[in-house]
């Protein structure tokens, strides 16, 4: 691959890792793996570093980060006032795909929380994240590694085909094997209430938390002026530079509507492929949402090298995994959804 001046870091672990912590502690910025997108990470404790990510990203200043601890001891050193119920579903779901937001430690760098006074944390499962967050020492704000707006990076190549020159190094790990980011539920105020759904489903987090609410724009476009729980969910995100639309509705009908259209591509159930006429990407089987989730991004990444006009993105069901799926989506498409 060409790059230009990004510090590749692969090879031997032990010396990667140990070259990324280094990095980190004198406030440079870091592209790392975890199980869900790759990072952007920065010491938390640093506003100077966290201004950097926001820089790199072209992040909006009033959307803030998730700061990422390699021990679950460590969690009293991010957050304030820890509930109970957040130390159960600690204990339940981390390391993993969860984030939860509580009230934030005075340590935490202001910039992290973009003003407020609560903080997003989890604790991941890549091991390779966590060698990472404690070779470094420190707790880390990482945001997605990718250019705002666009789709999340779940391999090494996505990260440095937007941040090649604006980071200082890359850890190359595995790709990501969830492909889409974690879950955040707030638990800073009650009820607790979902903002952005993940592996860790709703279904799974209500046993826990029997009154959780699903904020209203996990699937609908935020009113404007209307306070959001979760800034990140203002934006368009996740977006192909090529008009992009949500098609709902049974295989059939989405294979006419399709096969109906000019100078457009598919991004489709494997089922459904051999009878569209179009340019397709099969990003997997309506019933699994796993494996939809994990080609997810890098199936909105192809689009864009496709030449067509638009896209039309078969929807998934919005159950389990799929709502995390369709909640990208959504987004990715602008709020553009077709019903059949
Ligand atoms: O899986 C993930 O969570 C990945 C990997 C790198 O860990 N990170 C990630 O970060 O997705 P980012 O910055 O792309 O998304 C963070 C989301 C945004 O929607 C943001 O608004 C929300 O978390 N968030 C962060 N802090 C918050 C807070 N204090 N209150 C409400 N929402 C918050
Ligand atoms: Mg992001």
């Amino acid at each position: 691959m060409n790059t230009e001046k990004i510090d590749i870091i692969s090879g031997d672990w032990a010396q990667g890792v140990a070259r990324a912590g280094e990095i980190l502690r004198r406030g440079g910025i870091v592209a790392i793996p975890t199980e869900t997108v790759y990072g952007l990470a920065a010491s938390a404790l640093d506003d100077e570093a966290i201004k950097k990510v926001f820089a790199a990203k072209g992040r909006p200043q009033n959307n803030p980060l998730i700061v990422h601890i390699s021990d679950i001891k460590e969690l009293e050193s991010v957050a304030d006032d820890i509930p109970e119920v957040a130390k159960k579903l600690a204990r339940r779901f981390w390391p993993g795909p969860l984030t939860m937001v509580l009230k934030r430690k005075e340590t935490i760098a202001k910039s992290v929380s973009a003003g407020l006074d609560t903080v997003a944390v989890r604790m991941p499962s890549s091991k390779a994240a966590r060698d990472i967050i404690a070779s470094s020492g420190l707790p880390l704000a990482a945001p997605s590694a990718n250019i705002s707006g666009s789709p999340s990076p779940t391999t090494a190549e996505h990260v440095i085909a937007d941040l090649d020159g604006r980071v200082d190094a890359i850890v190359c790990g595995e790709d990501c094997t969830v492909g889409v980011e974690s879950t955040v539920v707030a638990l800073f105020s009650s009820p607790p209430r979902l903002l952005r759904p993940g592996a860790v489903t709703a279904e799974e987090l209500s046993e826990l938390l029997p009154d959780l609410v699903i904020d209203s724009a996990v699937l609908r476009e935020p009113q404007k002026d209307m306070p959001v729980a979760s800034p990140g969910m203002l934006y368009k995100h996740y977006a192909p530079k090529t008009e992009t639309f949500l098609v709902e509705g049974e295989s059939d009908n989405y294979v006419s509507f399709v096969n109906s259209k000019e100078n457009c591509a598919a991004v489709c159930f494997s089922d459904e492929a051999n009878k569209i006429n179009a340019t397709k990407i099969v990003y997997g089987k309506k019933d699994n949402p796993y494996i939809l989730a994990k080609n997810l991004f890098s199936a909105l990444r192809q689009v864009d090298t496709l030449g067509v006009h638009s896209v039309y993105v078969h929807a998934p069901d919005k159950k389990g995994m799929g709502l995390a799926v369709y909640n990208r989506l959504i987004r990715a498409a602008g709020f553009k959804v077709i019903k059949l």
